[in-house]
């Protein structure tokens, strides 16, 4: 029987639980799920390319089905040279829709056998995005149960000016050596 692959692309700066929460029931209704990461989504996001794919790569792990990638271009395209038939979006709110619905009929004009399945988070993540997360972890305020404690972590190492410091002096004794 034909194997039913499915990409789920976004940016994912950084991961929320909301992302995670989509990803595991993709995973029980696609055969493969390919979580995929696009490059210079914004010209200048928290996280890079590099560490946003290791985050997700770590969290998706227990997932057999699930494999993380990274993509520029158009996600079609993209969907059609990894054998894709679906693209996995969520929306958890109305006001996701108008631009979930243009999206979906744009890459459906692009690619007319390209399904995109729209899926919702579980409630307690419906008011939950990545930039509200960066903005909250920016601004000192607790992002517990809203991004998984790797994530929580990484926030942390990136935003606290001591463990920036420390990270920046280790590079440059790493380069050094
Ligand atoms: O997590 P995001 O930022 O909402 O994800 C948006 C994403 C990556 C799905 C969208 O920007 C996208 O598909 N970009 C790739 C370029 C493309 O195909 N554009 C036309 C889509 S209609």
């Amino acid at each position: 029987m034909k194997k039913v692959i499915a990409i789920y692309p976004g940016s994912f700066d950084p991961p929320t639980n909301g992302h995670l929460d989509l990803i595991a029931r993709g995973s029980q209704i696609f055969d493969e799920l390919i979580v995929a990461v696009l490059r210079n989504a914004e010209k200048s996001p928290l996280f890079s390319l590099a560490e946003r794919r290791l985050m997700l790569e770590a969290l998706t792990e227990r997932f057999k089905n699930v494999q993380v990638d990274t993509f520029d271009g158009l996600t079609v395209d993209y969907a059609t040279k990894m054998g894709a038939s679906a693209v996995l979006r969520g929306i958890r709110a109305i006001s996701d829709y108008e631009y979930e619905l243009q999206m979906a009929l744009m890459n459906r004009k692009l690619r007319p056998d390209l399904e995109t399945v729209f899926m919702m988070p579980a409630e307690q993540y419906s008011y939950l995005s990545s930039k509200l997360v960066r903005e909250v972890a920016q601004l000192g305020g607790s992002i517990k149960d809203l991004v998984p404690e790797l994530v929580e972590q990484r926030l942390k190492e990136k935003l606290d000016p001591a463990i920036k410091l420390q990270h920046a002096r280790k590079a440059k004794a790493g380069k050094r050596v």
